[in-house]
Order: structure tokens, then C-alpha cells, then sequence
């Protein structure tokens, strides 16, 4: 038990770096947060009008998330490995470092899936791609994704995979209330374009 605290200590410290501000200040483009949606995550990244920068913030965001989840893997087994998981997770989501005011978490989810079952990212890609190719909009792609990954898990016979992504999953559609809401009232902006 002590090594899953350390497992989902050590996930948190992963998680909780945040690239987007990171990166944006590094790019001289500086507080991301002050831009478009406010959020630390690629997607608002992209409102900065630096590809560069919002794809190295998607990679950061991915691998912070799933490098945890495979070491804690290779050295202790799966039960750690989620313990990893949902650490990098809270600390993408909640991180010290910025008054516990991160991201909405879809990166790092998918860089979880990575580590856990990669099966998930299949669905996950093949979900969230179609719906921004459809709509343009990021955030209903992850809302999308987010809810077709663990009901994948749980009919593909991956019951565990299936209850800790349906875990992220309510965390993910609470930090995108703002979201769901700009998305019925029809003011969300699309992808790469305008100010939420
Ligand atoms: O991954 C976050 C995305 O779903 C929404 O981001 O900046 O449009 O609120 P944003």
C-alpha cells in the first residue's frame, strides 16, 4: 500500500508540471492563461497562433500521464500503474504549483491510456479526431472520447481500465463545464480560431 502513496505521489508531481505556461513563456508568448479559454491545455495553446508551441504542449501533456503509468508498470504491476495514472491526472487537473487552478485533463488522459491499455487510445483517437474533423470543436471531441473509452473497456473485458477511465471521465466533463455550456448556448469557438 505505501508504494501505491508513492506511485500516486510521484504521478502527481508528473502531472502538475504545466507545459502550456511553461512553454508559453519559454515561446515569449507569455500567460497562456490570459488568452482565449484561460486553459493551460494544447487547445487553447493553438489560440497563441504557435503551432509549435501547442504541439509540444500536447506531447508534454500526453507524456507527463503516461511515463509515470509505465514505470510504476515495468517495476510494480497494474494496480500501481493506475495508482500512477490517477496521480498525474490530479496533478494536471489540481497542481500546487498554480493554486490548484490546472487543466481540464484530456491529454493526460490520453497519455494514461497509453500506459494502461492502449486500446483506449485507438478509440480515443478515432473518437476525437472524427468528432473535431466534424464540429471543430475540441472540447466536444474530448467530452466524446472521454465517455466512449471506458464503455469500450468495459465491452471489450477490460473491467478495470473501464472504472478508472469512467473515474477521469466525470473529472474531465466537471472541468469543462464552462464548456458545455458555451456548447448549448452556441458560443463555443472552434478549433485554432477566436476567444472563449
Ligand atoms: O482539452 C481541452 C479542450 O477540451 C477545451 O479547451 O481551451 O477550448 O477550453 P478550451
Amino acid at each position: 500500500f505505501g508504494w501505491a502513496i508513492v506511485c500516486l505521489a510521484g504521478g502527481y508531481a508528473s502531472g502538475s508540471i504545466p507545459f502550456g505556461l511553461v512553454l508559453g513563456y519559454v515561446f515569449g508568448l507569455g500567460d497562456i492563461r490570459k488568452i482565449g479559454s484561460g486553459n493551460i491545455g494544447a487547445t487553447n495553446a493553438l489560440r497563441t497562433g504557435n503551432k509549435a508551441m501547442a504541439a509540444l504542449t500536447l506531447l508534454g501533456d500526453i507524456l507527463k500521464g503516461t511515463v509515470p503509468v509505465f514505470v510504476a508498470l515495468y517495476y510494480l504491476g497494474p494496480f500501481y500503474a493506475a495508482a500512477a495514472g490517477v496521480g498525474a491526472f490530479l496533478g494536471h487537473v489540481f497542481p500546487v504549483w498554480l493554486g490548484f487552478k490546472g487543466g481540464k485533463g484530456v491529454a493526460t488522459y490520453l497519455g494514461i491510456l497509453l500506459g494502461i491499455a492502449p486500446l483506449g487510445v485507438v478509440v480515443f483517437a478515432i473518437a476525437w479526431l472524427s468528432v473535431a474533423y466534424l464540429t471543430r470543436f475540441s472540447s466536444l471531441a474530448a467530452l466524446v472520447a472521454t465517455l466512449l473509452v471506458p464503455i469500450a473497456y468495459f465491452f471489450l473485458g477490460y473491467p478495470a481500465a473501464a472504472l478508472l477511465t469512467a473515474v477521469l471521465t466525470v473529472l474531465v466533463y466537471i472541468r469543462h463545464h464552462a464548456n458545455i455550456r458555451r456548447l448549448m448556448a452556441g458560443t463555443e469557438p472552434k478549433i485554432g480560431a477566436g476567444k472563449a
